[in-house]
């Protein structure tokens, strides 16, 4: 609180998209509760943490943060301490026995119960973690972008790898009503945002349980008539649930990105049999190929995990044939870490730290050529991009992201503003980034 008597209310998130959009909803609740953000958390009467639980690394790096809240309540009593998303949602009351100074446990189909809690809460720990309640609710929702924004589509999971957490944090599928959706994209085509991100564990499974015929290829067809809205992306695919029809919409749609996050998880199907992923690597190659076929200057990303239990050497050298046979963009890497409360964890054959380490460096370095060398290929070419703004680092370097998802770094004349959309030249391409300059206003 300040001196006049302003609360205020400071929030980290941590983990997916999904769990940025869920902060905005937290967000909004604290306005309407009269709350400013702030960046400074000692200044804050409320401190949320939105937290992920889907590696161990997530949960250590979140459960150390908690720790560190302690002194913040010793110094200030008054301050409301609340933990949600998904490690609330795993954790529910033993984290007030981890740390008695957390005043708010809030789950995944709880958020919005944070007004109810803060408004009757009297010094005593809450827990609002009751998954039979809806996971959509109509909150008030602060946006903390004024060009790009997300609109949930779905929430959960079906799918039950046999690594992940997900469908026990999230519980099962649910979607939004279509109509919902398309309503509130048009809304923002209104109100001046350029790019809507469309959120859901799995998209590609949207609308299955609406049982009247809905997929995401009617959403893909219904977003058309978004007006002023210049990209949709979405987020995350599946390959078991991605059909050749949902890549015909996309690839006929004037506002759909041609980025496909596509996670393959592993190159071999004996691995991704015990995973549970429910295809094929020749599956997946076929969706690739025609995907690219239909949109050539497709971007295509993945996720992978390497030490799986059970994998050997030679089904992790079939993941990096796959990757050189793909030629992905981007892939993000992960270590097999296991998860409490999922069958993979329970493995005898458990694949040694060190050995996870080392393949996952094999994999990174292989990667690593064919995102410079795509990278490199896109020099002297000229992209639309909407601008984001200044690098963390570098104010005087300014960055935006193409269709494809790719970032550009260019030094900032001052000539642009954030929300532009500008044609900029590739000049250099490396591998995590690419350099430019700018060659026109509008994309
Ligand atoms: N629903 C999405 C994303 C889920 S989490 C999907 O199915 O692709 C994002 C990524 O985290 C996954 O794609 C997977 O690569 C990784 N991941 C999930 N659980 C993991 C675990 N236990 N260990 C390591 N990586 C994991
Ligand atoms: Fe997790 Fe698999 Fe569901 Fe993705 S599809 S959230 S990896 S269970
Ligand atoms: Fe993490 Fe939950 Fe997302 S576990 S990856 S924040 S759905």
């Amino acid at each position: 609180m300040d001196v006049l008597g302003n609360k205020f209310a400071y929030i980290a998130t941590y983990g997916c998209q999904m769990n940025s959009s869920d902060s905005e909803r937290y967000a909004g609740q604290l306005e309407a509760l009269g709350y400013h953000m702030t960046e400074d958390m000692d200044m804050a009467d409320v401190i949320l943490l939105n937290t992920c639980c889907v590696r161990e690394t997530a949960e250590g790096k979140t459960l150390g943060k908690i720790g560190e809240l302690k002194h913040y309540k010793e110094r200030n009593p008054k301050l409301v301490i609340a933990i949600t998303g998904c490690m609330a949602q795993e954790w529910q009351d033993r984290l007030f026995e981890r740390a008695p100074h957390v005043d708010l446990v809030i789950g995944t189909h709880n958020i919005h119960k944070l007004t109810e809690l803060l408004q009757v809460r009297q010094g005593k720990h809450a827990l609002a973690a009751d998954m039979s309640l809806p996971a959509f609710h109509d909150l008030p929702t602060k946006r903390f972008h004024k060009f790009f924004a997300w609109v949930p589509i779905m929430n959960g999971c079906n799918k039950y790898c046999t690594y992940c957490i997900v469908p026990h944090v999230r519980g099962r599928e649910v979607s939004r009503p279509l109509q919902d959706i398309v309503a509130e994209v048009k809304a923002l085509g209104r109100a001046g945002y350029k790019e809507i991100t469309l959120l859901g564990q799995n998209v590609n499974s949207y609308g299955l349980d609406l049982k009247d015929g809905t997929d995401f290829s009617s959403l893909v067809d219904a977003l058309e008539d978004a007006k002023g809205v210049e990209r949709i992306r979405y987020m995350t695919s599946h390959p078991k649930d991605m059909t050749k029809k949902m890549i015909d919409a996309i690839a006929r749609s004037t506002r759909v990105v041609h980025h496909l996050h596509l996670p393959v998880q592993s190159g071999s199907n004996a691995t991704l049999k015990r995973m549970n992923r429910g295809y094929t690597v020749e599956h997946y190659l076929e969706l690739v190929d025609y995907a690219r076929e239909k949109m050539p200057d497709l971007v295509l990303t993945t996720d992978m995990i390497v030490g799986f239990p059970g994998e050997t050497e030679e089904m992790f050298q079939e993941t990096l044939a796959l990757i050189q046979r793909v030629g992905y963009d981007m892939a993000y890497t992960f270590i097999y870490s296991p998860r409490t409360g999922t069958p993979a964890a329970t493995w005898k054959d458990q694949i040694p730290q060190e050995e996870k380490s080392k393949r996952l460096k094999r994999l990174m370095d292989i990667q690593n050529e064919f995102s410079l060398a795509l990278n490199k290929k896109m020099e002297q070419c000229v992209y639309s991009v909407i601008v984001e703004g200044p690098t963390k680092n570098d104010e005087h370097h300014w960055f935006g992201r193409t269709g494809g998802n790719k970032m550009i770094i260019w030094e900032n004349d001052g000539s642009v503003s954030i929300g532009d959309t500008v044609s900029v030249a590739v000049d250099k391409g490396q591998t995590w980034v690419l350099k430019g300059h700018i060659v026109s206003q509008g994309g």
